[in-house]
């Protein structure tokens, strides 16, 4: 999960684009204008805003991973545009560096001061990784922005994020989640043919391909194996649902919704098409999608009430992206919740801030904006 970041797929807003929108953007509605002045440094003194980031290049690979293992990490780039939204607003970027590299400065006593920091780090393994910043900035006295670590720790074990949807009533595939291949092979189905399986504690779609979406209990047990042993963490066995797809972000405190965005579906498996884009694609004239139903403003309210429903549910501060789907009978399906979503200029927010007609730094500035005011530094 953690939070997952939109494809490359998603990018494109021309005639064909495989994403769907409805309505014109809210960002702007408070009136502040580019994000740029609102809080200038005329009015207060620069703040010093740490950046925590695992960049791409940086993963500790080891022999026989999976070639996604580091689909999470970050290119400088996004650093850069995260640093370009910080100076918008008057205030002076600082690099930490990885979690690794804030705990030794911090062990040290050498961490440069910070009024607040940003963190955009994943980590590595296991599920508490992407709260590996939160916690150590905590403990350092540095406020921070976006979700706590319990909230970005439970998000990412898809388990416990179903636990947590389902108790504030939200819609959820049935689901299991199996250690083995003998374990699939003698479970009890959560729900009849076709399953999806995925990893149990990643994002970015790490772990999914055309395969993962299977139709008989000998594909499901060869998928189970391949996450066990590639990933290793326990697979999750969800129903798959597979009416059209949305990702929700939320932004602000109170959290409100931008416009819904519609992902794309690969035409012969049903699964996203941004979740495909790492796998090569079986013919030379790649993947083949389609952008079934309609977005109608019914549907788009509705998708905004569940995924604020969600952002309460898991605690979340400051921005988040959910990910539904509607099943056979037309209910939207939480999929999950990403209180970590990238910034990427790709992602969901420079999606966003392209169909305002702004700059991803612009649409960023104001975001940050909400969270140091949050914070009271704002
Ligand atoms: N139960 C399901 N039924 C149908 N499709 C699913 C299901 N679960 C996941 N998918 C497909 O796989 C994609 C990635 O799944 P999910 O969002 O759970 O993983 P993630 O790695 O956290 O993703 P990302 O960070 O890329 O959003 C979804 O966007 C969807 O297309
Ligand atoms: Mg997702």
């Amino acid at each position: 999960m953690a939070w997952g970041r939109e494809s490359a797929a998603c990018a494109r807003l021309p005639a064909g684009s495989p994403i769907r929108v409805l309505r014109g953007s809210n960002v702007r509605d408070r009136g502040r204008g580019e994000g740029a002045g609102w809080l200038s440094s005329a009015a207060m003194p620069p703040l010093a805003i740490g950046l925590v980031y695992d960049l791409q290049g940086s993963y500790p690979c080891e022999p026989g991973d999976p070639p996604d293992m580091d689909a999470e990490y970050e290119p400088d780039a996004t650093l850069a545009l995260l640093e370009r939204a910080i100076e918008r607003l008057g205030h002076r970027p600082v690099r930490v560096g990885n979690p690794h590299a804030l705990l030794g400065r911090a062990g040290k006593g050498e961490l440069p001061s910070l009024d607040a920091a940003l963190n955009l780090a994943e980590g590595f393994g296991g599920r508490n990784r992407e709260a590996w910043a939160p916690v150590l900035l905590e403990m350092a006295g540095v406020p921070t922005l976006g979700s706590d670590a319990l909230t970005l720790s439970a998000s990412l074990d898809k388990v416990w994020a179903r636990t947590l949807a389902e108790a504030a009533g939200l819609p959820t595939p049935a689901q299991r989640s199996v250690a083995s291949g003998a374990e699939a092979r003698a479970m009890e189905l959560p729900a009849p043919f076709p399953l999806f399986v995925k990893p149990r504690w990643e994002g970015t779609s790490k772990g999914i391909r055309s395969t993962s979406r299977v139709a008989d209990r000998e594909a499901l047990v060869l998928e189970v194996e391949r996450i066990t042993r590639d990933y290793d963490q326990p697979a999750l066995v969800e129903a798959f649902v597979g009416g059209p797809e949305y990702t929700v972000t939320l932004v602000g405190t109170p959290a409100r919704a931008l416009p819904v965005l519609q992902r794309a579906l690969e035409d012969t498996t049903g699964i996203g098409l941004h979740a495909l884009e790492r796998e090569v694609p079986p013919g030379a004239e790649g993947w083949s999608h389609r952008l079934p139903g309609a977005l109608s403003p019914a549907l788009e309210d509705g998708l905004a009430e569940l995924a604020l429903r969600a952002h309460a549910a898991f605690d979340c501060l400051d921005f988040s992206r959910s990910d539904f789907r509607l099943d056979d009978a037309g209910e939207a399906r939480f999929l999950e919740i990403n209180p970590l979503p990238t910034f990427a200029a790709n992602g969901s927010f420079g999606i966003l801030a392209e169909l305002e007609g702004r700059s991803a730094d612009a649409l960023l500035a104001d975001v940050i904006a909400g969270a140091l005011e949050r914070l009271g530094l704002g």
